[in-house]
């Protein structure tokens, strides 16, 4: 069995990208594997935050990872903060990452050159990332392709770490899903599907309403040929219909389309293929956010599988190093 470990950050509400490119592998890998995942609040402290909205928003996900399928009883799931080994951990790792290597990561450059205020904690991210992902023995980390480089960036520090001080990491591998698993824009299908904070009509949320998914799907941008076919290049926001009905459905994209005949019934079995598989979703979410006691206790219990065996990791690393045992 391997060990998986994923992290996803508490911001704006799930959309089906994330769904169908992330979380519904996820699930998926808990048959086979021990996964560990965990709502990673703490990364979101690098851009400011509104506190009651972070404590919503954490709470929330949490509970949509539970929703979308997320077992607590066979994987183990948790909220970062709550197992305080992931920033005593972090301190290891930015003292074994050196300055040249942070500042080359692709994601600080795009994030610090846009935003006013660039803290601290933008910078040594990575190190954060990277200690989420060895304090569990971690082999294997499911993320999407803009997360290559951090996953990369671990296994220099683990090898790094294990060569100066003896064996003490496991080197874990990115797992990324295929370029089909990208769920683009409905408005703009030639860039990814992202918050609906950011494109209100081209991203479906998890939560959206039946009648909400009907009409953004009815008005996705498609092409003016009127036929059927998958074709990514030449006709992407069609090609997309195709892989969310595929998606939905259990069929590959090309397959999706048979029988039928143009852009309307396309669209009509897609928003209905897509209100079904959210429906169990949504009807498991309300049900927990109705009885935030049942969330509370499982992330408990989530944080003290979590803590048990990232405390021996930690201490096995703090040992190595030569910090004197208490
Ligand atoms: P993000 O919302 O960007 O933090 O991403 C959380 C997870 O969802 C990551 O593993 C991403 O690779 C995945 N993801 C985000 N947007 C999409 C998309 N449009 N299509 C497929 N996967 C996505
Ligand atoms: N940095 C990841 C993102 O922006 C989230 C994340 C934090 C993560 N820690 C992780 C992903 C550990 C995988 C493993 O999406």
């Amino acid at each position: 069995m391997a060990r998986i470990f994923s992290g996803i950050k508490p911001s704006g509400s799930v959309h089906l990208g994330n769904l169908l490119g992330a979380l519904r592998n996820w699930v998926s890998m808990q048959d086979e594997n021990e996964s560990v995942y965990c709502v990673v609040d703490l990364h979101a402290l690098t851009l400011p935050q509104d506190p009651e909205e972070l404590r919503a928003s954490t709470l929330s996900l949490a509970q949509m990872l539970i929703a979308v399928g997320i077992d607590p009883d066979r994987s183990t799931l948790f909220i970062q903060s709550h197992v305080s080994e992931h920033t005593e951990c972090a301190w290891l790792m930015e003292c074994t990452a050196s300055f040249g290597e942070l500042r080359r990561m692709t994601q600080f450059k795009d994030k610090s050159d846009k935003a006013d205020f660039v803290s601290g904690g933008l910078f040594t991210y990575p190190a954060l990332q990277a200690s989420d992902i060895i304090l569990y023995d971690t082999d294997q980390v499911p993320v999407g392709e803009d997360q290559r480089q951090h996953v990369e960036l671990t296994r220099d520090l683990t090898e790094r770490f294990n060569n100066r001080y003896g064996e003490t990491f496991v080197v874990p591998e990115a797992v990324i899903p295929p370029a089909g698993a990208r769920v683009m824009d409905l408005q703009d299908p030639s860039s990814k599907m992202s918050k609906s904070e950011d494109s209100p009509q081209g991203s479906i949320s998890l939560l959206d309403d039946e009648r909400t998914i009907e009409k953004k799907i009815k008005r996705a941008v498609t092409d003016s040929e009127g036929e059927v076919i998958f074709d990514s290049t030449n006709k992407p926001g069609v090609s997309n219909l195709l892989s969310i009905l595929g998606a939905a459905t259990g069929q590959n994209p090309k397959d999706a389309g048979k029988g039928l005949s143009n852009y309307g019934e396309l669209k009509g079995a897609t928003a209905e293929s897509v209100i079904e598989m959210l429906r169990p979703i949504q009807s498991r979410y309300y049900e927990l956010v109705n009885d935030p006691s049942e969330t509370n206790r499982l992330l408990m219990l989530g944080a003290d599988k979590a803590r048990e065996v990232a405390s021996t990791t930690l201490d096995r690393a703090k040992n190595n190093l030569g910090l004197l045992p208490r």
